[in-house]
């Protein structure tokens, strides 16, 4: 196949930051219709008003359909959070377990301290999504999703049946298999999970650039990702996770987690789809699983990727005083989006 033409993608987890850097990045998700914005700014998105405010920012920066989410802490209201849901500003609520990942620190430490907000979500249909990895520093990090599934996820499914779940940027064979064996649960995949694993980020050398978390995992864990990505109609949809730091961040002595992939995506995932001969199912991945999944209608317009001669992915963005480094997986590019239609 050298053309795909698919319903317009839906990006259901993004980090855009704010400021500078928003003005930056908010214009790279060009290839998305709406797209999950992650709260985890410094101060979080922690109120209905929060949320408001930073959706308008972000409007003003050039991404024209943010999905707003609200960071939970031990602190939240939850008549705001409802009342926040109810008024259409938020589209669900950001569970990270505090010390988790980047400015999770406001996060939540005892989910008992929480359970009164979890109960009137449960209540009202405010969907949750999870950062899935246990933070207990005798936890390695390779098993810290694993660990999730059994202490946390588990027993918060059982205490919460009607809780609509997503368990974000699924890394494992047990993440893939916990998803599978919970119906109604969703899952998002990036696009970095899928492409690589973690010889690509150590062996030879170590490669910031791959460095993000839930931290890359061994072959076993991409090809079962691979393989839920691509089985069709079902639990499993994109979210980027595209996660923008400063190059200097990065290119550290101790290096920020994320990998910023929002412009090529799409490419990056048609390739995956094509190794696996599945692009005929990529449609399902991008454009249908997502909306299906939060009662949503899919997008009406298309985007066409083509396949081309193999070229070098771009290196960087700069502007607005930053620069920010491209994932690149280390095999050329060969899809690119031509026509973005409607
Ligand atoms: O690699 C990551 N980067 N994982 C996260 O969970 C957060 C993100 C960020 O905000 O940089
Ligand atoms: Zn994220």
């Amino acid at each position: 196949m050298e053309r795909l033409t698919i319903r317009r993608p839906d990006d259901w987890h993004l980090h855009l930051r704010d400021g500078d850097m928003l003005r930056l990045v908010a214009p790279e998700s060009r290839d998305f219709g709406r797209a999950v914005i992650m709260p985890n700014l410094v101060p979080p998105v922690a109120t209905g008003d929060d949320a408001r405010a930073y959706r308008d920012r972000i409007v003003a920066a050039g991404f024209a359909r943010p999905l707003m989410t609200l960071y939970l802490t031990e602190g939240t209201d939850p008549a705001d959070l409802v009342r926040a849901h109810a008024e259409g500003v938020i589209h669900a609520v950001k569970l990270y377990p505090a010390g988790a990942t980047t400015n999770s620190a406001s996060g939540v430490r005892d989910i008992e301290a929480v359970r009164p907000v979890l109960a009137a979500m449960e209540e009202a249909g405010v969907p949750l999504c999870l950062h899935g990895e246990v933070t207990e520093a005798s936890v390695d990090i390779f098993d810290r999703e694993a660990a999730f599934l059994d202490r946390v996820l588990t027993p918060l499914r059982a205490a919460h049946p009607g809780l609509k779940l997503t368990l974000e940027h699924v890394t494992t064979k047990d993440a893939v298999e916990w998803v599978r064996a919970h119906p109604g649960v969703g899952a998002t995949i990036t696009a970095q999970h899928l492409a690589s694993n973690r010889n690509d980020m150590l062996a030879g050398g170590m490669r910031p650039h791959f460095y993000c978390l839930p931290i890359l995992k061994r072959r076993t864990h991409q090809e079962a990702l691979r393989a839920a990505a691509t089985s069709g109609p079902g639990s499993f949809f994109l979210g980027t996770d595209s996660a923008p730091h400063p190059l200097h961040a990065k290119e550290a002595g101790c290096c920020a987690a994320g990998c910023f992939t929002a412009p090529h995506a799409l490419p990056l995932y048609a390739q995956v789809f094509e190794e696996e001969d599945a692009l005929d199912r990529m449609e399902a991945f991008a454009a249908l699983n997502g909306p299906a999944h939060y009662g949503l209608a899919p997008n009406e317009d298309t985007v066409t990727l083509v396949r081309g001669e193999p070229a070098a992915w771009p290196e960087r963005i700069a502007g607005h005083g930053h620069q920010v480094t491209l994932f690149d997986p280390g095999w050329p590019l060969r899809w690119r989006v031509e026509a973005r239609e409607g």
